[in-house]
């Protein structure tokens, strides 16, 4: 039993790592934890129910999406959808070719599946970003070979927030025959509209944790003709391509989350724009402080800096302490004392990713929020930078103002 609880002052800023569930989502799904709690293979009246409600979170996610309910398999969140695209797609065309392609800022998920494969004899190719994340497709172009299989490329970048120009990434994968795209949509899902048709893209991963669903719940889109070899093996759920005794709750607690966030998308996302922009314009009013990703092609809550002289770990903890709950860049990430991959890639030096800090909006983000925000965080940078200022300059190296 966790007794630790969360002072409800306590402002959150780190949407991008995970959401709060809904209520209302959470309603829809109670009756699956309680009464209606049968195992969707069961030929019996609690196992039909179970099955007629994962059928409707299939339809409705695969309306969402602008998909046929086939096409969905539901995960155990982003990561497992991840690995099942990426792995799944390789071992299929193994026959075809060896080489993946993908890019230099993409989540650990990709980056470390692709990196088993490489074990296996796959080629991975890594492709650098510019200064905001951005991919050329000029070399993409280049990357593309016969041998290749798959190319997998985010949507928007969980760390810098950078959205991709993925129409005109996506034409060039497109003059190649037989190349499979797979993107990452976990963190634009909230904030973008996904059309998987419009997208022309064979798989999209996604997570219902960042747009307020529950937590461990995740969904691949696989294009009807896209060959994918299981990664998960036993029973004959999600068509055989993943076995095990399906998240009923947590599929139509999805389900249900995704049809309100892409509802109130148009509403929710320039609200957020406009208190992001405040707050980044109260940061980079501070000295040596510099936004990171594209200053407009981002995510609409989305807002991450470098504040160059601060360590974003002394940062964090802080604002914690001040009732902010933000990030230096990705959950999965904090805590590790390796630099992060994104901004390495984006060209900052090792000592300046320490100082980075990123704040994310959502859904759930009040003006009074952000008010407090902008009363704390530049004071809390400001306070942090004199403090070891004052432990550089002590001649005798005592600890001053610590
Ligand atoms: C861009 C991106 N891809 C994948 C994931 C992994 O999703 P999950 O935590 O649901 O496994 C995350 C999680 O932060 C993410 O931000």
């Amino acid at each position: 039993m966790v007794t630790h609880t969360i002072d409800p002052m306590t402002v959150y800023l780190d949407h991008a790592a995970t959401t709060p569930l809904r209520r209302e989502v959470l309603d829809a799904m109670m009756p699956l934890l309680t009464s209606d709690f049968g195992n969707p293979s069961s030929v019996h009246g609690h196992g039909r129910k179970a099955r007629a409600a994962l059928d409707e979170a299939r339809e409705r996610l695969a309306r969402g999406l602008n998909a046929q309910p086939r096409e969905v398999i539901f995960t155990g969140g982003g990561s497992e959808a991840i690995n099942l695209a990426l792995k799944g797609v390789a071992w299929a065309g193994k026959g075809r070719g060896n080489r993946l392609i993908t890019s230099a800022v993409e989540h650990h998920a990709v980056l470390h599946s692709m990196r088993h494969l490489e074990k296996f004899g796959f080629e991975v190719v890594v492709l650098p970003v510019d200064r905001y994340g951005r991919l050329d497709p000029e070399q993409l172009d280049q990357a593309l070979n016969d041998r290749t299989i798959l190319v997998s490329l985010m949507l928007a970048n969980n760390e810098v927030g950078t959205i991709q120009p993925l129409g005109e990434l996506v034409r060039r994968v497109r003059a190649h025959r037989g190349v499979a795209i797979h993107i990452d949509g976990v963190q634009a899902a909230p904030y973008m509209a996904i059309d998987v048709q419009e997208m022309d893209v064979d798989l999209l991963s996604i997570a219902a944790h960042k747009f307020e669903g529950p937590k461990g719940v995740g969904a691949l889109y696989v294009r009807h003709g896209t060959i994918l070899l299981p990664q998960m093996h036993g029973g004959s759920q999600e068509r055989f391509r993943r076995a095990g005794t399906e998240n009923v709750a947590g599929a139509y607690g999805m389900a249900v989350a995704y049809d309100l966030a892409r509802a109130e998308q148009v509403e929710v996302a320039p609200r957020l724009a406009a208190l992001r922009d405040r707050l980044r314009d109260s940061l980079t009013a501070l000295p040596n402080v510099e936004l990171t990703g594209h200053p407009r092609k981002r995510l609409p809550g989305h807002l991450s800096v470098i504040a160059r002289e601060t360590d974003g770990e002394a940062l964090i903890l802080n604002l914690d302490m001040a009732g902010i709950s933000a990030s230096t860049g990705s959950a999965c990430t904090t805590g590790s004392t390796e630099p992060s991959h994104v901004l390495t890639a984006l060209g900052y030096p090792e000592e300046e990713t320490r100082g980075s800090l990123r704040l994310t909006l959502g859904r759930t983000t009040t003006d009074a929020d952000i008010e407090h925000a902008l009363a704390v965080v530049p004071q809390t940078i400001s306070r942090l930078r004199s403090a070891t200022a004052a432990l550089v300059l002590d001649p005798l190296g005592e600890q001053v103002g610590a």
